[in-house]
């Protein structure tokens, strides 16, 4: 017979995310719109003799789990960790994974599932990550959300210039030296952010695509968009559409993902593939974190 107390096997998963606009000045207490994507992080967590896994996300998530609840030691388990969630460009990786192992340790500790709970503790791991998070990533692909008129959503294309060489965690440090500076822009990015919002409910295919490139603009004026990347986003704003950076960003080549829209969609898959740039379609507003049985 099981023992009732006994830690049993558990799967839990997470949505990876996207930003619409608001990166950056979102952790000057701005305000940003994200929305999840149809990708996804799975966790599983079933008892084991002696713990195998990832030991980098081991060492990273217990520790928060052992303060919260006073715990000296954690029963052994096998982790396994599979992610569609290309890693480190801008999607909510980390975020993606921390909730998911998170939310898994807790049940196989028997805790009680709560989101809120899930959230705080996701949120010391992404400090551990990032150093300085805003908290948005964390609450996106935990909470889920937001929904985007299809008129819109089904003209996007995701490319991915490539895994930046830089982490979040040092851009978000690059621009934090001349923060001062750039209050402005981060005023401009909430004007447009709110601007966003009834776009995102009517529709409105030129006014998307006036708020993207402006956004864009605020991007590259903090220092957070390579040469690389500009010239590809020129390109895609004189073909009629618009693209922006999707996340922290890179200053050297790539910077992870691009988050494009043309109101005819082939002329950007036109453009990626001119590239040899990897590009894809994914659905928003998708379901946050979640127990797979
Ligand atoms: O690149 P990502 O997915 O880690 O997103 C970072 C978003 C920032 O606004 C730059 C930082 C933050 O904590 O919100």
């Amino acid at each position: 017979m099981r023992n009732k107390f006994a830690p049993s096997a558990l799967k839990v998963s997470a949505p990876g995310k996207i930003h619409l606009l608001g990166e950056h000045a979102v952790v000057y207490g701005k305000p940003a719109l994200l929305a999840t994507i149809d990708l996804r992080v799975t966790v599983s967590i079933s008892p084991a003799k002696k713990f195998s896994g990832n030991s980098v996300f081991k060492r990273i998530i217990e520790p928060i789990i052992k303060k919260k609840f006073n715990l000296q030691k954690i029963p052994s388990y096998k982790l396994e960790v599979n992610s569609q969630i290309p890693l480190g460009c801008g999607l909510g990786s980390s975020a993606a994974i921390s909730a998911a192992y998170i939310g898994a340790l807790l049940s196989f500790l028997k805790i009680k599932w709560d989101l809120n709970l899930i959230n705080k503790l996701t949120f010391e791991a992404e400090k551990v990550f990032h150093g300085n998070p805003s908290g948005a990533d964390n609450r996106t692909v935990i909470f889920g959300g937001i929904t985007i008129p299809s008129k819109l959503a089904n003209n996007f294309v995701l490319i991915n210039t490539g895994k930046p060489a830089e982490t979040t965690k040092e851009m978000v440090e690059l621009v934090a030296v001349h923060k001062d500076k750039y209050k402005k822009i981060f005023d401009d990015q909430e004007r447009l952010v709110k601007e966003l919002l009834p776009v995102l409910k009517n529709g409105n295919k030129q006014e998307f695509i006036r708020i993207i490139r402006e956004g864009e603009k605020n991007l590259e004026s903090i220092g957070v968009v390579s040469i690389f990347v500009k010239s590809i986003i020129r390109q895609i704003e004189k073909a009629g559409g618009a693209a922006k950076i999707c996340g922290a960003g890179g200053k050297t080549k790539a910077t992870g993902i691009l988050l494009a829209y043309h109101p005819e969609k082939k002329v950007i898959e036109k453009i990626a593939g001119s590239l040899n740039l990897p590009f894809f379609n994914v659905a928003l507003g998708v379901e946050g974190l979640r127990q797979n049985h």
